[in-house]
């Protein structure tokens, strides 16, 4: 397993479509360590999830959530992603409830900005060998899906932003929030 080096915006790569993934690419020892490198690469760089745009692929494909601690059964709610690896995703049903919470992303570094989403979204795919899964996420799991899915489709979360007076340094947010703490 390889540690790839995560695309930054400005890199062409992270605003192109990305191509399908396709059947005879399945199972491949190609797609196989791409999907390891990638799981690797987002556990590297501590972020929630990674679509193969962001590690210079432009395919279909994202790994996001975490390896849960040996509970295969632990649901998809608000503090947990179980590890996830989608092939060309689509999202077929995003709720008209919205929501808007912050956001970053590994190709955007340091930054954080706040996104409107749908608080639930329906998504058809293929797992790794290729089975047609469905996902249904709510909350923070339906942020998560939202953004690298947009990712496919070359568009960064400030592409949503609809107020860009939130956009903000990490460390300002982090300094605000011990502020917060202090005076509470
Ligand atoms: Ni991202």
């Amino acid at each position: 397993m390889t540690i790839r080096k995560v695309a930054v915006m400005g890199n062409p790569v992270l605003r192109k479509k990305a191509a399908p993934v396709t059947p005879e690419m399945i199972g491949t020892p190609k797609l196989t360590a791409l999907i390891e490198d990638m799981i690797e690469t987002q556990k590297e760089y501590g972020g929630i999830g990674l679509a193969a745009p962001q590690v210079h692929e432009s395919l279909a494909l994202i790994v996001v959530g975490m390896d849960s601690a040996g509970d295969d059964e632990m649901e998809m709610d608000d503090n947990h992603i179980p590890r996830t690896v989608l092939l060309n995703p689509k999202i077929t049903d995003f709720s008209t409830q919205m929501e808007t919470d912050w956001e970053g992303c590994l190709s955007v570094p340091e930054l954080s900005g706040q996104v409107k989403r749908s608080v639930a979204v329906t998504i058809q795919a293929q797992d790794s060998t290729g089975k047609d899964v469905q996902i249904k996420a709510e909350g923070w799991a339906a942020r998560v899906f939202q953004h690298e899915i947009d990712h496919l489709y070359g568009i960064l979360y400030i592409d949503r932003m609809n107020d860009m007076k939130s956009f903000s340094f990490n460390r300002e947010l982090s300094r605000r929030q011990l502020e917060d703490r202090e005076t509470e």
